[in-house]
């Protein structure tokens, strides 16, 4: 999703498809890029098996991504026979309608450039790594498959009745910056989170953020943050409570919330089931 971008999108728009696809052109990654993407994988691996949950850690196992940047072909191959999803190659972010409509054909939409390597740590546009790495582990996952085509359907009619404002902020506080409970404590499963070096480790160990158990109708009327580190994590007991709680109409949801003042980002509310209440939730960075 586009969210709020007010700078020149970084991508080359300039050859692609009126669906905004591209062709990956997996041989004009240079063997410096390659070096790159096997730095930021052994990074996020050696904080995945204590952080990221189950889920991503299964079906991570079944793809070979270590050695290098992917290639779409042969993952879709794997991701097709599991979940009937499939990667497209896409020159950076896309307009809100583009990406709701890919995903509600169960196509994933896959920035092909990659960072510089002075931002290994931080990343203004999402690039192949978050996309990649934070995203397509989920997508062979049943439930959390269906979930995603449901985010697509529902962002083309949140559109329809301008709601789109609401649905972002459920898609962000929940496939980018999505916690789940565990017997171990939380772990992330949002792709924000999951790709990022510095986020993966605060989101679940930090005292200072919020984490507070998933609350659709409290999540529509939440902000959030796009240059920091979130301040409030919004926890699911499991994938079954995420997809049954998204699966009514949300018409007259939205109805209800419009108008209403959303909560900021740090706060915290008596009807919230809290499982941490942030010790800084405003400061983070
Ligand atoms: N049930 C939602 C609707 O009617 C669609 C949706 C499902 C949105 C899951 C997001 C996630 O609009
Ligand atoms: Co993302």
């Amino acid at each position: 999703m586009t969210g709020e971008t007010d700078h020149a999108l970084r991508g080359d728009y300039s050859r692609m498809r009126p669906d905004y696809t591209v062709d990956q052109d997996w041989d004009a990654y240079t063997p410096e890029q390659h070096e790159l993407w096997r730095r930021l994988y052994r990074r996020q691996m050696s904080l995945v098996p204590r952080y990221a949950c189950r889920e991503f850690q299964e079906s991570l196992a079944a793809i070979d991504i270590a050695g290098a940047i992917p290639r779409f072909e042969l993952v879709n191959r794997k991701l097709g026979s599991a979940t009937h999803w499939q990667l497209v190659a896409v020159p950076g972010l896309l307009p809100d309608l583009m990406f709701f409509e890919h995903l509600a054909n169960r196509r994933f939409p896959v920035t092909v450039w990659i960072r510089e390597p002075a931002e290994f740590d931080y990343i203004v546009e999402p690039d192949i790594f978050h996309d990649f790495f934070g995203h397509v582990p989920m997508l062979f996952n049943p439930v959390f498959a269906d979930y995603m085509q449901a985010c697509g359907r529902g962002g083309l009619k949140a559109q329809a009745l301008g709601a789109i404002e609401m649905l972002s902020r459920l898609y962000w506080y929940s496939v980018e910056f999505g916690l789940i409970e565990t017997p171990q404590g939380p772990r992330a499963y949002g792709a924000g989170i999951l790709s990022s070096g510095g986020e993966i480790t605060y989101s679940v160990d930090s005292p200072d953020p919020n984490r507070i158990g998933f609350d659709l109708l409290r999540i529509m009327q939440t902000r959030y943050k796009i240059d920091t580190f979130q301040e409030t994590y919004f926890v699911i007991r499991d994938f079954g409570e995420l997809f049954e709680a998204t699966a009514p109409d949300f018409t007259p949801y939205y109805e209800q919330l419009r108008g209403r003042e959303p909560h900021a980002a740090s706060a915290v509310l008596a009807t919230d089931r809290v499982l941490h209440r942030g010790a800084h939730p405003a400061r983070a960075a």
